[in-house]
């Protein structure tokens, strides 16, 4: 007989403490970049706030900028002001400011590597950081494997005893398969597995985090999880925002690329993998991979994917430029803005069942949602004008911005006549809690921190992505052209609607 291996989620103990994070700190690389000032920084001032850090927490920027401790102080401090979820307070503010260190320094600078690594030691000393350290580097791929390589020539990425030391990085994880693996090869000659934590921030999201729950901890929806009753799954992360100044990194990468590849095949593989022995790293992440593993295309790619890019339109109620206008944006540029594609999951419980996956920006209004479809009942007893307006069954979760879940099914019109028509029922998170909801990235970094790797992709779920994901790729630039004009503020390109047409189902309006 084996001895079960211990699992936190049930030791009781565990669900009554809240988490805290042991003596640590964090050297954030890019303190001036878009991810450090809106998401980082105030995610770590939160924590704070909750109470989550050690007393003696600290944080060390590295930039290549002539700033005193001060400077990056005030930095902190205006990104906190300006981005935090929770209230400002000066006490909380005074002890997490002690801990602010800055290091002037470029990648390829030993001085300043030198200086990095008597600033973390000085930390151990004076803030009781016990050598426990977490690299983040908020800083464009390309630097990823330098700053890796630096960390460990300047003695940073390793550490003797009982201390840690993590690197954590956000996506792009290369942009096809061989630089991912190219990529996954220089961070893994310099940490070990367990020491990477891959950042997709959408698996820090309450929501998403709530598929797993509302599959596993009910008894009352797996049973009907599977092709004997589900029609198709349509997975939507639509934006009513543009590319918001980030013409740089946007144009050439793509609605794919950008989160097709990440977020939406997470979300994918959350929806349709087996239910893991334990919410443990190891076993979460196993049938994830499995699942990935598992995905297939259709032959015909011409007829199951689509691309898009917005044209002028209107947003909110103003008029917004197209793609090709927005400042930075190559004239000729034929980087999609829309990207929807259909996949199928060769396995027995899916077999037969498309699921559908389309993002854009520019898009009617901001949402993401899954929304599993049920097929329709076999035999209707009732005449088909009562049954007119009723479509088929749905379980929908709503990632954002309403937060919840959603259960489409038909229903009685009061009267004396037997008609038939589409309700839902709604679960709203503000409804049922009263705690809000925790920003993905307080989560994240509080995870990094503790050492708890389950919502972090490995490096094989990395690589099984951009193995879907390529010969979409691959087809769209052999295939040339450019992707099809959509108006702003609309729902895509007419080859997504057609790309359902054929499959005899629409996509659902948001
Ligand atoms: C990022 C993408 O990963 O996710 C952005 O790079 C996108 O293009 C963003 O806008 C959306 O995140 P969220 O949490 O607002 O849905």
């Amino acid at each position: 007989m084996t001895t079960p291996r211990p699992n936190p989620l049930r030791d009781p103990e565990d669900r009554r403490l809240p988490r805290i994070a042991g003596p640590c700190g964090m050297v954030l690389f890019g303190v001036t970049g878009d991810l450090s000032r809106k998401k980082v920084m105030p995610a770590i001032y939160d924590l704070a706030n909750r109470g989550l850090l050690p007393p003696g927490f600290s944080l060390t920027g590295f930039a290549r900028r002539d700033w005193a401790n001060e400077d990056f102080a005030k930095i902190v401090h205006d990104s906190v002001k300006e981005h935090a979820r929770t209230e400002f307070r000066e006490e909380t503010w005074k002890q997490l400011a002690e801990g602010f260190r800055f290091v002037p320094g470029e990648f390829d600078d030993d001085v300043a590597f030198d200086r990095l690594r008597r600033t973390i030691e000085e930390l151990d000393e004076v803030r009781g950081t016990d050598g426990n350290h977490a690299f983040y580097l908020a800083i464009p791929p390309g630097f990823f494997g330098t700053g890796a390589g630096q960390l460990k020539e300047h003695g940073l990425a390793h550490v003797d005893g009982d201390a840690w030391r993590r690197v954590v990085i956000e996506k792009p994880f290369g942009h096809d398969l061989a630089s991912a693996r190219e990529l996954n090869h220089s961070l893994m000659s310099v940490f070990a597995p367990n020491e990477i934590f891959r950042i997709d921030h959408y698996l820090g999201k309450e929501t998403v985090q709530n598929i797993l729950a509302m599959r596993f901890a009910n008894e009352m929806f797996e049973p009907l999880w599977n092709n004997n009753y589900v029609d198709h799954v349509q997975i939507t992360m639509a934006e009513d925002g543009g590319i918001e100044g980030r013409a740089g990194y946007y144009d050439g990468i793509g609605a794919a690329r950008d989160v097709i590849q990440n977020h939406l095949l997470q979300l994918l593989a959350l929806v349709a993998m087996e239910e893991p022995r334990a919410f443990d790293a190891d076993s979460l992440r196993h049938e994830k991979q499995k699942l990935l593993a598992s995905v297939t295309l259709p032959h015909r790619l011409d007829l199951t994917t689509a691309r898009g890019q917005y044209a002028a339109g209107w947003s909110g109620g103003r008029k917004v430029r197209g793609f090709l206008e927005e400042d930075g944006v190559r004239k000729t540029s034929t980087t999609e803005s829309f990207a929807a594609v259909t996949l199928h999951v060769d396995n027995r419980r899916w077999a037969g069942v498309p699921f559908y996956l389309r993002t854009g920006k520019r898009l009617g209004r901001r949402v993401t949602e899954v929304a599993v479809v049920f097929k329709k009942s076999p035999h209707q007893p009732f005449a088909d004008s009562a049954v007119e307006e009723l479509t088929q069954n749905a379980f929908v979760i709503r990632v954002q911005p309403d937060e919840g879940v959603t259960l489409r099914f038909g229903s009685k019109v009061p009267g004396a006549g037997m008609e038939i028509r589409d309700v839902n029922m709604d679960f709203v998170y503000g409804g049922s809690f009263t705690e809000s909801s925790p920003e993905a990235y307080e989560r994240l970094i509080l995870d990094v921190l503790l050492g708890d790797p389950p919502l972090f992709p490995r490096h094989e779920e990395v690589e099984l992505s951009w193995e879907i994901l390529d010969p979409i790729l691959d087809f769209w630039e052999r295939k040339g052209g450019k992707p099809e004009p959509y108006p702003a503020g609309g729902w895509g390109p007419e080859g997504a609607v057609k790309m359902l047409a054929r499959d005899g189902r629409t996509w659902r309006r948001p």
